[in-house]
């Protein structure tokens, strides 16, 4: 079974484009919408929540984990994988597979994030290595907004603020690098020139879930969903992304 976690709803765009390419694998996802947004949030308590999650996914049987949350990239340290006894084969995160689908590209890329996961260079490290530069933009306010299901025309007024000083001249690509932001990806394109290509990570880790987990993952294709608080917001997200699919929902401690 796959876990895959995040604070919240973000998550689920990264569960959207596994289903495209695994229908069958059977899936526990737990968003942490109790303690979202965790794009504010230090390293330690990061740390702390990661382990909560890695803790609840494996109690209820997910040998496989996807870590659907940039914000937290940075706390999955190879202690983490010890401690738990995880081979880093099962385990995959947002920021690998994204700087790996750039490799040996020429494109000049900007990548938009949360507080948390600018400030951990995570991102900046990982394009580095591989010889690339990236610019980056913290989008503070905006993934709490998306979880907790603010209207268009705010998430509207956040993302102009945010890109307000960027000169989009010496940007082609803009990498969404947090996982709620592709729930807001019509506003995004009507506030980013429409030369910008927008990328959404998902693609990239969907591609390495197949590549890693399949054939070992199939299953009958079941899904359970775990939210640490209850959350319209968090219904309505599923039901779009996911309209026909049956599906099992529990609120957890
Ligand atoms: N969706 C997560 C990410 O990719 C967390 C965002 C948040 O809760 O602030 O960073």
């Amino acid at each position: 079974m796959i876990g895959i976690f995040d604070s919240g709803s973000g998550g689920l765009t990264v569960l959207h484009a596994i289903r495209e390419v695994l229908p069958s694998a059977d899936v526990v996802y737990f968003g942490d919408i109790k303690n979202a947004p965790y794009g504010g949030k230090s390293h330690e308590e990061l740390s702390k929540l990661t382990v909560h999650s890695l803790k609840l996914l494996r109690k209820r049987g997910a040998t496989n984990l996807v870590s659907a949350c940039n914000s937290v990239s940075a706390s999955l340290a190879l202690s983490i994988f010890d401690a738990f006894d995880i081979a880093p084969t099962q385990m995959i995160e947002m920021v690998g597979p994204t700087a790996s689908y750039f490799r040996g590209s020429d494109a000049r890329i900007l990548l938009c994030a949360t507080v948390a996961t600018i400030a951990s260079g995570i991102y900046q490290n990982a394009f580095d290595m591989l010889d690339l530069q990236i610019q980056t933009v913290a989008i503070p306010a905006l993934a709490g907004a998306i979880e907790f299901g603010k209207s268009p025309d705010e998430l509207r007024t956040i993302i102009a603020e945010a890109f307000a000083p960027v000169d989009f001249s010496g940007v082609d690509v803009l990498v969404l690098g947090c996982t709620h932001y592709p729930l807001a990806l019509e506003i995004f394109k009507e506030v980013v020139p429409s030369t910008i290509d927008i990328f959404d990570p998902a693609l990239a880790v969907a591609e390495r879930v197949e590549k890693k987990f399949w054939p070992q993952e199939s299953g009958m294709g079941t899904t359970t969903f775990l939210i640490s608080k209850e959350s319209a917001p968090f219904r309505a997200f599923v039901e779009r992304l996911f309209p026909n699919m049956h599906y099992t929902l529990e609120v957890v401690e």
